[in-house]
């Protein structure tokens, strides 16, 4: 079976060395029953119609603006000229709810939490915090490494999130603190 680099590696940290008890990224009852450690992925996608959000800003302004989206992200996704980019933000909406589908919280979250950060080449990342609701949400997943996509043209934006995760999260077990921050 191929595994991910990230997945081999990550799975070479945790002294498990026999992929064959791995199934998809999932451990098999027999690596279970030997309390052994495997990393698993966990993916999310999300489809945003860009007219909802110029809708939401519409009707609610900086109600809506201030409750989804941190002020980095409003800034990111207003020009130089102070247009406000409805596309770009439901990019990052996708961005969020494509993390809510990837960890799926049994609990709300603010999606202010769930920061999407433009790195200098313009790459996204995401800043889950140190503290709050989103540190709580990449703890509780065990989120070893992850990588964010968005795209948008138009009406539509999309965004993919992917993540590996340890195996104590996917087995429904006892949760991990990795201190990952992305
Ligand atoms: C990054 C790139 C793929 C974006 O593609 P696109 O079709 O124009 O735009 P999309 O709507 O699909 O994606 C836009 C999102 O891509 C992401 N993005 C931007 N630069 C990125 C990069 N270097 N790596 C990964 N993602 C990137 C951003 O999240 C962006 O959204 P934002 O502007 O709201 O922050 C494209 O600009 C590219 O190929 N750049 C690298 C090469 C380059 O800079 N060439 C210069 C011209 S030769």
């Amino acid at each position: 079976m191929i595994l991910p680099i990230e997945s081999a590696v990550s799975c070479a940290e945790n002294n498990c060395m026999d992929s064959d008890v791995i199934e998809g990224g999932v451990a098999t009852d027999a690596s279970r029953a030997q309390g052994r450690m495997f990393p698993a992925v966990r993916v999310g996608i999300d489809l945003v119609h860009v007219p909802d959000v110029t809708a939401s800003i519409a009707e609610f302004g900086d109600r809506y603006l201030h409750r989804v989206y941190s002020p980095g992200e409003i800034a990111a996704c207003t020009s130089d000229r102070g247009d406000l980019s409805a596309e770009r933000l439901a990019a990052r909406f996708a961005a969020k709810e494509a993390v809510v589908k990837a960890l799926r919280p049994a609990y709300g979250i603010d999606y202010r939490s769930i920061e999407i950060v433009r790195e200098a080449d313009g790459a996204p990342s995401i800043d889950f915090g140190t503290a709050g609701a989103g540190a709580h949400l990449l703890a509780d997943s065990g989120v070893i490494s992850a990588s964010v996509s968005l795209t948008h043209d138009g009406e539509y934006a999309s965004a993919v999130y992917m993540a590996i995760t340890d195996f104590s999260t996917t087995a429904g077990t006892s949760q991990t603190t990795t201190g990952a921050a992305r």
